[in-house]
């Protein structure tokens, strides 16, 4: 039996006791104890706090995951605990005709599609006045919330600064990068890396969407680097055990497979366009080609050109440098000079050398299954 009671504050429904079962797929501990706090979200899924060996485990890897972490019901998504927070707010998000949603996976080149779409949309000649200004207060990344409210709040001033011409009157307490969301003029270009299934289930109808790929192998070891790079997450694990953390979908925004599950049967819909980070790489061209005329902007292909160079790796890499400076507060300084910033690599298939035989056997098997079921083939190298 369970007990309901509705939180004033954000209408989430306090479950005492939670009978739901995890998928099958899911490897980690069981997580069947009666006393986990538990809470029922818009999205019909119902959120359970992590608990026992799991918990205690992830956060000696991740020090920046002291708030804990919720597992979702259905579909096993496991999200910083802060989540619970804003989770109404994000699904509740009304979208507009002109929005483009730009929807990933984490370390799927989403930040490089930002800035595609974006110019493309609104600085095709290159003199739009804000163009100077990081991506992330151009494009907000609607579910960034709960990462600014891990603990450190960091993430936070910095996009107070950045939002404050925007925003009327920002209040980090009620999520800023959602405050933005709703603030920006059109046309919004906005980031999630939350599936279809915790977004509004009518975005497809309403929005335009572009959904990012990446094969696992170069994900993995991107989202590693950048795991022990944000001080958000401050992971201090080995590669072998984040490898293991990976298969086992015990990293954040996770599934994998369940991302793209929710993702690749919709790729069909006039409203969404479904793009490779490796195709994108192989010839930039042929895919903003293909974004021209999914987005309606009518660009001459002298101007898709220009765009092609200014979104390469090596120019935003060079324009990033420039703002990095500023926000080195939020990024570990052994790791970024040692391994590199946010712009690692830019490359298909810099995970030669780097995985060894081992790793790539257990991904290669994990991928196997799960790739003949989808149906879907990535490259690994160009
Ligand atoms: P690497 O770590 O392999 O270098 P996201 O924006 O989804 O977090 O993805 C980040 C990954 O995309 C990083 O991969 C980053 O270097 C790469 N990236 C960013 N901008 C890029 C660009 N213009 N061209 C190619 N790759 C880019």
């Amino acid at each position: 039996m369970c007990f309901l009671a509705e939180s004033k504050i954000n209408r989430i429904v306090f479950l005492s006791t939670v009978t739901d079962s995890f998928p099958k797929r899911h490897k980690g501990p069981s997580l069947t104890s009666p006393q986990r706090p538990t809470m029922r979200l818009a999205s019909g899924h119902v959120a359970v706090q992590l608990h026992g060996e799991e918990l205690t485990k992830i956060q000696k890897d991740f020090k920046g995951f002291g708030k804990g972490l919720v597992r979702l019901t259905p579909g096993g998504w496991l999200l910083p605990a802060p989540y619970t927070k804003f989770a109404d707010k994000i699904y509740n998000t009304e979208f507009r005709a002109s929005d483009v949603v730009i929807m990933t996976y984490p370390k799927c080149g989403t930040t490089w599609t930002q800035e595609v779409v974006w110019t493309m949309r609104n600085n095709p000649n290159f003199n739009h006045p804000k163009a100077g200004i990081p991506v992330k207060a151009r494009s907000p990344f609607v579910d960034s919330d709960m990462l600014a409210h891990l603990g450190k709040d960091v993430l936070n001033s910095e996009l107070l600064e950045l939002v404050k011409d925007i925003v009327p009157h920002p209040d980090p307490d009620e999520g800023l990068a959602l405050q933005l969301t709703a603030n920006i003029p059109d046309p919004r270009t906005i980031k999630t890396h939350l599936p279809f299934s915790l977004m509004t289930p009518n975005l497809l109808d309403t929005a335009k969407v572009i959904y990012v790929a990446r094969n696992p192998k170069d994900v993995v070891l991107s989202f590693h680097h950048h795991s022990r790079l944000m001080k958000s997450m401050s992971y201090v694990g080995s590669l072998d055990q984040y490898v293991d953390y990976f298969i086992n979908d015990q990293l954040i925004y996770g599934p994998y497979w369940e991302h793209l599950r929710e993702a690749w049967p919709r790729r069909d819909h006039p409203n969404m366009h479904f793009v490779f980070y490796e195709d994108m790489k192989a010839d930039p061209m042929a895919e903003l080609r293909k974004l021209n005329q999914f987005l309606g902007t009518d660009l001459t292909e002298e101007q898709l050109e220009k765009i092609a160079h200014y979104t390469s790796f090596e120019e935003m890499k060079r324009r990033d440098d420039f703002y990095r400076e500023k926000e080195m507060q939020r990024l570990d300084q052994e790791v970024s000079k040692k391994d590199g910033g946010f712009f690692r690599k830019g490359e298909a298939g810099s995970w030669k050398g780097h995985l060894t035989d081992t790793q790539e056997a257990k991904i290669n098997a994990w991928t196997k299954d799960n790739s003949q079921k989808l149906g879907i083939t990535f490259r690994y190298s160009l």
